[in-house]
């Protein structure tokens, strides 16, 4: 189905959820231009139809407009995710010129003060403002998106009028999720229940409200629900990610899981490894299940969860994800839920401790 091409860890900014990982590629390290329009031949050949830049910051890449022009030629649909704050006039009509399709573009809060020390970027939320603007005038889609976490949730209500208000087609208000930074900040970030609850009912009202206008996606943590989310739609059965240095992923987060060789487009064509490497295979499909899923009814439809975070919180990748109450390891979510402190200190991505403030507060920080 889709291709989410890391074009670079490059980013202004330092949200203390990122889910890349703790160990950042260097620009040297990235692949070339060249590189990546072999890949894109590939992923036409192989069948696959839509094309997510990412990073990162994709914008950081200056041959950004170039891969996109490499797509819209191979007839890929084209989605940009971006923090939106190097979307300059300039670079939205070279974008336009190369034929993009989406964007996708993201938001910290709708509050400034805040969301500009949760993304570590003095100024970053109005030139989102003028970027979302600029994609509406371009006559493209866009999408917005909200990552909301302990700090934020209860400005659900406003988030999404003002999506709206932007004239977005969509909104994502995606709580974040555990992994890369995310895990490391989890007890500043994890919200309450009554938040959990509060935003779900504000989300619920909306979806009525906005039918037909606007589709309002909802992503929730896990540690709050009974059954786990089919990660990726299950391993290595729709998406590959492919990252700054060529490796090639079932998912963002995999090369956290250990004794697994990730193979690289330099070295290998992007439909063997789909079809043929080990990393693709290990946990595809229901054979390599623990016994608890293999016999559940739900085994086709959430793929035993998510086998990153069954590593990360019980130290398996192999068994069933901790999210799921059946489980012998679900008490870990509770446990993590109970751990999470209102006042708890985040390190930014890459960065220092960084101090709370409040929404009244006047507050730049300095990197
Ligand atoms: Fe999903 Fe496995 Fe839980 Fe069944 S037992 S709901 S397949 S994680
Ligand atoms: Fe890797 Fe879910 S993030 S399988």
């Amino acid at each position: 189905m889709a291709l989410l091409a890391e074009l670079t860890h490059r980013c202004p900014l330092k949200c203390p959820y990122c889910s890349n990982p703790l160990e950042l590629e260097r620009a040297s390290g990235e692949l070339s231009s060249e590189d990546w329009f072999r890949v894109l031949d590939e992923a036409s050949e192989l069948g696959i139809l839509q094309v997510h830049f990412s990073g990162g910051e994709p914008m950081a890449r200056r041959d950004l407009p170039k891969l996109v022009a490499h797509a819209t030629r191979l007839q890929l649909y084209t989605n940009i995710i971006t923090s939106g704050v190097l979307l300059t006039d300039e670079a939205m009509a070279a974008l336009l010129e190369a034929g993009v399709d989406h964007i996708q573009l993201s938001f910290q809060d709708v509050d400034p003060v805040m969301a500009e020390w949760i993304g570590g970027y003095a100024g970053g939320h109005a030139k989102k403002l003028l970027a979302a603007q600029r994609i509406k005038a371009a006559g493209l889609p866009l999408t917005t998106n909200f990552v909301i976490h302990r700090h934020n949730v209860d400005r659900v209500d406003a988030m999404i009028a003002m999506a709206h208000a932007l004239g977005s087609s969509r909104v994502e208000i995606a709580h974040a999720q555990y992994y890369g930074w995310g895990l490391r900040n989890r007890a500043a970030l994890l919200p309450t229940r009554e938040q959990l609850d509060s935003a779900t009912e504000t989300v619920e009202g909306a979806r009525d409200r906005l039918k037909g206008a606007m589709i309002i996606d909802y992503v929730v943590p896990d540690y709050f629900a009974a059954r786990p989310k089919a990660c990726m739609g299950g391993w290595a059965n729709r998406f590959l990610n492919i990252t700054p240095s060529g490796k090639v992923l079932p998912c963002h987060a995999a090369e956290t899981l250990p004794g697994i060789d990730f193979p690289s487009v330099k070295s290998r064509s992007l439909g063997d490894i789909w079809s043929n490497s080990d990393a693709f295979n290990r946990y595809r499909g229901t054979d390599w299940m623990p016994a608890l899923c293999k016999s559940c009814d739900r085994r086709e439809i959430d793929w035993g969860g998510c086998r990153c975070q069954a590593f990360a919180l019980a130290g398996d990748a192999a068994t069933t994800d901790p999210a799921c109450a059946k489980s012998p390891d679900h008490f870990l979510m509770a446990q993590a839920v109970e751990e999470s402190r209102p006042d708890a200190e985040f390190v930014a991505r890459g960065c220092m401790q960084v101090p709370r403030v409040s929404s009244d507060t006047i507050y730049v920080r300095e990197f």
